[in-house]
């Protein structure tokens, strides 16, 4: 697919890059800063991709590249959540503008455009409830309200994912293509973290589930690449089983 990759500057937006061009997409790269992505790529990598420089809370202009390059996919990697629950970040205006873009491009081609966003492990449910991860261990809230969004479109809107990764470390700092990744494929697992492990504990009046999420929460560390790997080649195909899903990940090797 042509692909529209916003934020491709950042910690998972490089990788993205490599990820998506190994699994044989075009990437548009969208960045506030071609100097820096060019900076942070090989030359071979960088010579491989178009480039588009703008704010993503620019609705307008997020539009028309997709619009302008033919885009028929969006990842967004740009905006980094606050982690207090007090913090503010830009992420939800950058959110509202990509989500805003991707619908008007969307209508006006008219055929809805697959996208794939970002949050973290606290939108997921506790398994078998409808509490989020995050109603026990309130960190990283901007990610709800940006879940909210896309459960308030209409359902031929926009075909949206949300990848809900815990902490991502990278495996190298080396971009490369074919990528040449050192840790294995990500087991997934929509609205709820895959291989949750459970306890008695949770039975602890008050404090048991919070206690058994922090427990988990280690568990669910993944690596920047096979995040990246798992977007690319979800978006091989128009069909996808996480359409209209959020997604938990774990590393399955661990
Ligand atoms: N890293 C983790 O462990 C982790 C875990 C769970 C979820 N997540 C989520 O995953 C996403 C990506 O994380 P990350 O670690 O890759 O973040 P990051 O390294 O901080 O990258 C953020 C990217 O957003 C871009 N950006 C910020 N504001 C922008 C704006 N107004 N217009 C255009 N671009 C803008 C930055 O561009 P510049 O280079 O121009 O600043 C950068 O490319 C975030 O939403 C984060 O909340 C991360
Ligand atoms: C995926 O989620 C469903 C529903 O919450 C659960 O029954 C199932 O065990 C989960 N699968 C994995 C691999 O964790």
């Amino acid at each position: 697919m042509k692909v529209l990759l916003i934020g491709a500057t950042g910690n998972l937006g490089i990788r993205l890059v490599a990820a998506l061009l190994t699994h044989g997409h075009s990437v548009v790269a969208f960045v506030r800063s071609s100097k820096k992505l060019e900076s942070l790529l090989p030359a071979s990598v960088f010579h491989q991709i178009a480039v588009v420089q703008g704010d993503a809370t620019d609705a307008v202009l997020i539009k028309r590249a997709i619009l302008d390059a033919g885009c028929d996919a969006v990842v967004n990697a740009a905006g980094l959540a606050a982690m207090a629950p007090w913090g503010k970040s830009e992420l939800p205006a950058i959110f509202h503008a990509v989500v805003n873009a991707v619908r008007e491009a969307g209508m006006e081609r008219k055929k809805p455009l697959r996208a794939w966003f970002l949050a973290g492990l606290g939108v997921l449910y506790y398994p078998g409830s409808e509490s989020m991860l995050s109603d026990y261990i309130p960190i990283y809230l901007e990610h709800r309200q940006n879940l909210y969004l896309l459960r308030s479109l209409p359902p031929d809107a926009l075909d949206w994912s949300v990848l809900c990764p815990s902490t991502m470390t990278p495996e190298s700092s080396d971009i490369s293509v074919p990528t040449e990744n050192s840790c294995g494929q990500l087991i997934a697992n929509a609205t709820t973290p895959p291989l949750w492990q459970d306890s008695w504990m949770k039975h602890i009046p008050l404090i048991g589930k919070t206690l058994l999420c922090a427990m988990n929460a280690g568990r669910y560390e993944t690596t920047l690449e096979q995040n990246a790997d798992f977007v690319a080649s979800d978006l091989e195909s128009y069909e996808s089983r996480w359409s209209g899903t959020t997604v938990g990940v774990i590393d399955g090797s661990k």
